[in-house]
This record gives C-alpha cells, structure tokens and sequence, in this order.
C-alpha cells in the first residue's frame, strides 16, 4: 500500500493507495470522529460497493443516499437530495459524510459537507480513475451551473482519502481514458520523466495491469498533493492542474454536461493547449505531435466536437474562473512538462485554434 500525505498544516491529510483497501476498517475508522455516517453514492456504484463499505463500517449508524448517476446530476436539486436526507435522519454536526462514487459523487458530497449544519467531516472514497488521481485530491467541490461547469462551491478538504485500485475492474473501457486524460496531464505540466514513463506503458495502463495502474495513481496524487500544498486555494501555481480545462469546459458545457466525458473534453482540450503553444512558437512541431500522440494512445479525442464554432468557444470560455478584470487566462505549455497560466498570448494563437487550425 502507498500511503501519501496532502501537507496542509492542521488540515493535512492522507491519501492510501492500494488493492483491496474498502474492506479497511482500520484506515477509516481512525477519521470518523462522530458515531453518525453518511454514505452517499449514485445508482451506478451502489449495487458493486456500497454493501461492502457498509460491512467495513460496522458499528457506526450508517445511513446512505444513492443519486440519479451522471454529470448531467450534479446541480442544485440533487445536492438537495444529500441535506433532505441529512435532516430526516437527525445526522448532527459530528456525522461523517463518504464520499464513494466519481468525480460527481466526490464533488457534490464535499460541497454539501462544506454547507451542511456549516460544515462537517468528510471522506473521499474514489470509485473512477479520474477521481482516484484528481477529483478526490486537493478539495476542490462542487456543482455545475448551467451556464458554466463548477460554478457554484467551495474549497473544502477531506480527511482522508481511500483508493481501492481493485473498484476500477467495474469501469468500463470510456472511464479508464477518461481517467487517463488527467494522469496524462500531470506530464505535460510538470514531470517529463512521468510523460517518458506513460508513453512506455500506455497500454499496460488500459489493461489495468496492477503495478502499472497504482504506480500510475501514486505519481499523480503526489504530483496534486505537492501543488496543492504550495496553492490550496489557486492564487497561482494551482491554476497549472488545468491544463486543457478551459477548452474542455466549454465543450462539456456546449455539449450538455455528460455527452462528453469530463476526461474526454479534458483530452480534445489539452490537444487545444498543445496546438496553442506551438502555434505561439513555444513548443516545436515533433514535441507537439509527441504530446498529441500520447492523448491518442489513451483512447481520447484529439479535436473538439466539429459543430463547436470559435464564438462558441469564446462565449461559453468567458466564464472561466481564470478570468481576472475580464481577461482570458489559460494554461499553455513553455515546454513538455513546464506549464504556464498566462494572458500574454497573441489574438491570432488563440483563433487559429479555435478555428482548428491544427498541424
Ligand atoms: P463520474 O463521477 O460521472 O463517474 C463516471 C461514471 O462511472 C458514472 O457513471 C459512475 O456511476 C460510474 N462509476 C463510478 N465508479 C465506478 C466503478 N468502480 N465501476 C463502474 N462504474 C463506476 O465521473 P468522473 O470522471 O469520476 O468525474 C468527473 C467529475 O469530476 C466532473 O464533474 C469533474 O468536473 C470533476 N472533477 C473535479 C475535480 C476536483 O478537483 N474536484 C478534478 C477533476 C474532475
Ligand atoms: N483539477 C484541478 C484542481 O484540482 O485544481
């Protein structure tokens, strides 16, 4: 087992990593303070986990709330569905939410603990690849708005986080590139070695193979965990972790939250940055197809979806939250594995990338 810590001062916490790790009492017991838990999950995971976490936790009420599956799920009414729940089972300020379920599940479950009663504990149990190597790390909660992807939340940390590698044998083939779209990420903005090692085992990575996956898993958390360290709450370094999320959010939005896969958009968006890059001359023709290449092995969209025009684009981008006094901030690459959040990039870059004008 990998055992990694999110260093925060009196708000640290840990991340375990390995095979087997829901039936753990012991790495969970020691984070519930209250005798009152709440598991809240979607209707995909509840029938694979959700009895198994609830033997684990024997001997705590554990109450549960099972939410329609989906991104196009995680809005207002549903998060409502956690706080209904919450009250009609009398949970005080000393229960325990788990989150066990993806990225939607783990954003949502945050947000409400970071609302409920003014805030209560919570655990991240990732169900997905991405949400084992992104979304449970770092705090960052939420929901979507519909006029623009993670609108609405709050920075709020865990007190521990759970990876079973073995919960991702249920994912189908979609999630794991998804997944993969966010550890390729962490390459590209800050690790060329890990880009050198992704390369030599993409295709262990999408047949699960064991060592590949955790190892894979672990260099990620502890990518996240060293940046979060350093920016919980992304006055600057922080804002790198969204290599290709501008783009990608316009299109999960555009689309309707749930057509694209967050993992996908995240994918057709990086190849956008990449473009980008190279187009402001920032990154040579050979590394920009290498960066490229690698989105592709993953078994992720290269191009955005082609009814998305440059205006809309730049419509659904001006919401972005790295927008500061009305001007667009992105994430680009100074090289492979050096990511950047700047403005300072030329009109002409920018829309001869919208308008997918690729090499
Ligand atoms: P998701 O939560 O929708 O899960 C994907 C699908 O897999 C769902 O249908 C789910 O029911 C199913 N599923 C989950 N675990 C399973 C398992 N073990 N076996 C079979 N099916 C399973 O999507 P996701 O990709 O996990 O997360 C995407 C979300 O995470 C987006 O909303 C995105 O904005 C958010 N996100 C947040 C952060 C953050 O820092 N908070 C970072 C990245 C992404
Ligand atoms: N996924 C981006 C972040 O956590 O900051």
């Amino acid at each position: 087992m990998h055992r990694l810590t999110v260093e925060l001062a009196d708000r640290s916490y840990p991340i375990f990593i390995g095979q087997g790790l829901l039936g753990r009492s012991d790495l969970l017991v020691p984070y519930i303070t209250g005798k009152q838990v709440c598991v809240v999950t979607d209707d995909t995971v509840a029938p694979l986990y959700l009895e198994r976490l609830r033997h684990t936790l024997d001997g705590y009420k554990v109450d549960h709330v099972v939410l329609p599956t989906g991104e196009a799920y995680k809005n207002w009414a549903t998060l409502q569905q956690i706080f209904d729940a919450l009250l009609a089972r009398r949970h005080d300020r000393g229960t325990t939410l788990i989150a066990l379920g993806g990225g939607v599940i783990g954003d949502m479950t945050g947000f409400a603990a970071a609302c409920y009663q003014r805030g209560v504990d919570f655990i991240q149990i990732p169900t997905t690849l991405l949400s084992q190597v992104d979304s449970s790390v770092g705090g960052k909660t939420g929901i979507n708005h519909p006029a623009g992807k993670n609108m609405i939340g709050a920075f709020y940390q865990p007190k521990a986080v759970l990876i079973d590698t073995q919960s991702l044998g249920t994912l189908p083939d979609r999630e794991i590139s998804a997944g993969l779209a966010e550890i390729i990420k962490y390459g590209l903005i800050r690790d060329i070695a890990f880009l050198d090692w992704l390369e030599l085992n993409m295709p262990a990575l999408r047949a699960l193979e064991p060592g590949a996956i955790t190892e894979a898993i672990a260099r990620s958390c502890a990518i996240k965990a060293e940046v979060v360290a350093v920016d919980e709450r992304e006055g600057g370094l922080r804002a790198i972790l969204n290599l290709g999320h501008t783009f990608g959010h316009a299109i999960e939005a555009h689309q309707g939250y749930g057509q694209w896969l967050h993992g996908e958009a995240v994918g057709a968006g990086m190849v956008m940055a990449l473009e980008m890059s190279r187009h402001l001359g920032w990154l040579s023709d050979s590394d920009c197809q290498r960066g490229v290449a690698i989105v592709e092995s993953a078994g992720l969209p290269t191009r955005p979806p082609t009814d998305m025009t440059s205006e809309d684009f730049i419509r659904l981008m001006a919401v972005d939250k790295k927008v500061l006094d009305g001007q667009l901030r992105l994430v680009l690459l100074r090289q492979l594995g050096e990511a950047t959040v700047t403005a300072d990039f030329t009109a002409a870059a920018l829309d001869a990338t919208l308008r997918k004008e690729y090499s």
